[in-house]
């Protein structure tokens, strides 16, 4: 018996050991997203001028110019001239690539993806099936390198990794504001780091036909304000996208978010025109005439001229949020339900569809579109994404399609990373699926809609936050705690601003702009405590347009904040332990912050552009002062007095409010310091048999 009790205590110290020894490990790992099997070893490998990269086995081009990158962006990183490939070629290799065949021509569904990566303090060894396996071994790679007192170095470690989904995508809406093709390059350069592998290129909606078209010139030139790709800038970034094992998937959203092609064509609407270009956002009439047999060769020949640029297996017709209200309206296409006995205007948009399918068929691809598509008439080799709560993607996968979840995934909603890494396409809801159900979820894709979105600040939009989506759809096991997914969420970021991410930059300089020619200093830390609103409380603020200036602090604060996420876990702490080190950190930035406020109202005063975030300049300060506050009473075990409290709670509910269209970010972590006085009072209260 107390054999057997010392084996249990025994076991149960080694368990923890081990936890711990796994745990210490993983504080070490900062990769996004995170790898299925890593194991960091002793030693490790020096990064200086003698490094080389050799491609032993199978070589291709693409691998070539992938290992031309890598020695760059490794240049870039530490500094440190390297030679090129083959000027080195009697030294042994210090990364060897060791790919067994030229896999697939183009990046695809089936594509392997999985890589070896063996780094002991000799040389590293980067193994893969096929080039794209390479390419996301060279991205692990990369992210390994570390800087230490003596040298840049990657440590020692034995990786095994591949996806769990195929589908990780990434949508970006061109079409609501104009994004040039450098935007869209430094996003591709991203989606890679991040492992993705679908550029979803949302290429036209109501606002803008964004790509140049040869046989309907007029939807390019009418269409898009002078703002479009032409066809010989589309296939350099679907080669830029191939050479990164990404796949691009055009979008041309039809029959609704269609005002734009009607500009040029406007007899192929369901009411008669003329129209403009749309300037606002939402949903609105103007949309596809499906009772016309012009509509379909018109379409006939635009989607084959738009196949043809686009080599990806796939054809996204959107499909989603149809205005009836033309169709309602128009007598012949009311006539023509009845004859084709279509019960509804769903059942018509299902014709459509219908239609649509045999012509994106006939040009050698598949379809796709948004889940309001779904429908019994429509053969289940239609690709589904799914965007609302209703269809969920059980539901899509039960009814026999394959899908990919967005419902959840929206950027522009300005939600936390931790909400999105907690959605899983094989979540709760996969539960219940068969096997076959499941196989039939492809994977997500995160959406980043740009009508509050423009070249200056959508990588900010877009970055770090997307890199959890990525793992959520990458990695076989993640931890369950956002805490370790924002501590390598972090390090991340900083590794896209080394690859020529442009985010925070951007934001300094959209600061100096708000500032002129002032230090922005007080205005930055300032930013640092502010988060912007999302699309749907924008929306019904205020009206907005495309002409509706994007100079704004709402437009430019990070969507999260780590400043304030360190500080609610400062405050944790302290409420844990209201004696130890924490509490005067804590102190120390609500003191600091509060005092910032004098340098920003002066700030408001010179620039016409800051007078809107003068009460939340106030707020943030006031919050800092009832912090500081509440500290004094959790510190001294004193009693705020009744008026303090309502005080308080009136300052935290207006800090709820959006001002300025933002909020500020710090308000969790004062009400918890609130919320802390009134818990320790009632305990105090039930001592005292109150
Ligand atoms: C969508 O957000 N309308 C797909």
């Amino acid at each position: 018996m107390i054999q057997q009790k010392a084996y249990v205590v025994l076991v149960m110290v080694a368990a923890i050991f081990s936890t711990q020894l796994l745990m210490a490990q993983q504080t070490n790992i900062h990769v996004v997203p995170l790898p299925e099997h890593m194991v960091l070893n002793a030693g490790r490998l020096v990064i200086d001028g003698s490094f080389n990269v050799k491609i032993a086995g199978y070589s291709d081009p693409l691998l070539k110019r992938a290992a031309d990158r890598l020695l760059d962006r490794l240049q870039h990183r530490t500094g440190i001239p390297l030679h090129p490939q083959g000027d080195t070629d009697s030294n042994p290799a210090t990364l060897q690539i060791q790919c067994s065949g030229a896999g697939e021509a183009l990046p695809s569904l089936t594509a392997d993806e999985s890589y070896q990566l063996e780094v002991t303090d000799r040389a590293a060894r980067l193994t893969a099936a096929s080039p794209i396996g390479i390419l996301r071994g060279m991205e692990t790679f990369l992210q390994l390198i570390e800087l230490d007192g003596q040298s840049f170095f990657i440590p020692a470690a034995s990786i095994e990794d591949r996806p769990r989904l195929r589908w990780r995508g990434l949508l970006i809406d061109a079409s609501r504001h104009w994004e040039p093709l450098d935007v869209i390059r430094r996003n591709l350069d991203a989606m890679a780091a991040a492992k993705m592998n679908v550029l979803h290129w949302h290429l036209s909606d109501d606002q803008g036909f964004r790509v140049e078209s040869l046989k309907f010139p007029k939807l390019h030139e009418m269409g898009s304000d002078g703002h479009y790709y032409t066809q010989a800038e589309v296939k350099g970034l679907v080669a830029y996208a191939r050479d990164r094992g990404i796949r691009v998937i055009p979008e041309f959203d039809m029959p609704g978010h269609s005002t734009s092609w009607l500009v040029a064509y406007p007899e192929l609407a369901s009411a008669p025109g003329p129209y403009q270009i749309e300037r606002s956002w939402g949903v609105f009439e103007p949309c596809l005439n499906p009772a016309l047999e012009s509509t379909y060769s018109f379409l006939d020949a635009l989607i084959g001229e738009m196949a043809a640029l686009f080599p990806d297996e796939y054809f996204h017709i959107g499909g989603d949020e149809v205005n009836e209200k033309q169709w309602s309206a128009s007598p012949t296409i009311r006539a023509f339900r009845t004859r084709h006995q279509l019960k509804d205007n769903r059942e018509l948009q299902a014709y459509f569809n219908q239609r649509l399918l045999k012509i994106v068929t006939k040009h050698g691809k598949k379809m796709m579109g948004w889940d309001e598509i779904l429908h019994p008439d429509l053969p289940s080799n239609v690709l589904v994404q799914v965007w609302r709560k209703q269809p969920t993607i059980g539901d899509t996968v039960r009814r026999g399609f394959s899908a990919i979840l967005s419902y959840s995934y929206y950027l522009d909603h300005m939600r936390p990373a931790s909400f999105h890494y907690e959605m899983d396409p094989l979540g709760k809801d996969a539960d219940s699926l068969s096997a076959e159900e499941r196989g039939r979820i492809l994977g997500g894709e995160a959406c980043m809609w740009a009508e509050f979105a423009n070249p200056d600040n959508i990588e900010s939009r877009i970055w770090p936050r997307a890199g959890a989506i990525a793992e959520r759809l990458w990695s076989v096991s993640v931890p369950t705690d956002a805490a370790d997914l924002y501590r390598r969420l972090d390090r991340f970021n900083q590794e896209l601003r080394f690859l020529g991410l442009r985010h925070a930059d951007h934001q300094i300089e959209m600061l100096q702009r708000l500032a002129g020619y002032q230090d922005i200093a007080p205005l930055r830390k300032l930013t640092e405590l502010l988060l912007p609103t999302g699309l749907g409380v924008r929306q019904r603020t205020r009206k907005y347009t495309s002409f509706s200036p994007m100079n704004r602090m709402v437009d430019l604060v990070f969507p999260e904040s780590e400043t304030a996420r360190q500080l609610d876990l400062q405050v944790q702490n302290l409420l844990a332990d209201p004696a130890g080190t924490a509490a005067a950190r804590v102190r120390a930035s609500l003191a600091d912050w509060k005092d910032n406020n004098a340098a920003v109202q002066t700030m408001i005063g010179r620039s016409y552009l800051l007078e809107e975030i003068r009460p939340m300049a106030d707020t943030i300060a006031e919050l800092c002062e009832r912090g500081l506050q509440a500290m004094d009473f959790i510190q001294n075990g004193q009693k705020p007095s009744e008026a303090w409290r309502k005080e308080t709670k009136d300052l935290l509910s207006r800090a709820d409010k959006p001002q300025a269209e933002m909020l500020p970010a710090i308000t969790g972590s004062i009400r918890r310091l609130f919320e802390a006085i009134a818990a320790e009072n009632a305990g105090k209260n039930a001592e005292n048999g109150k």
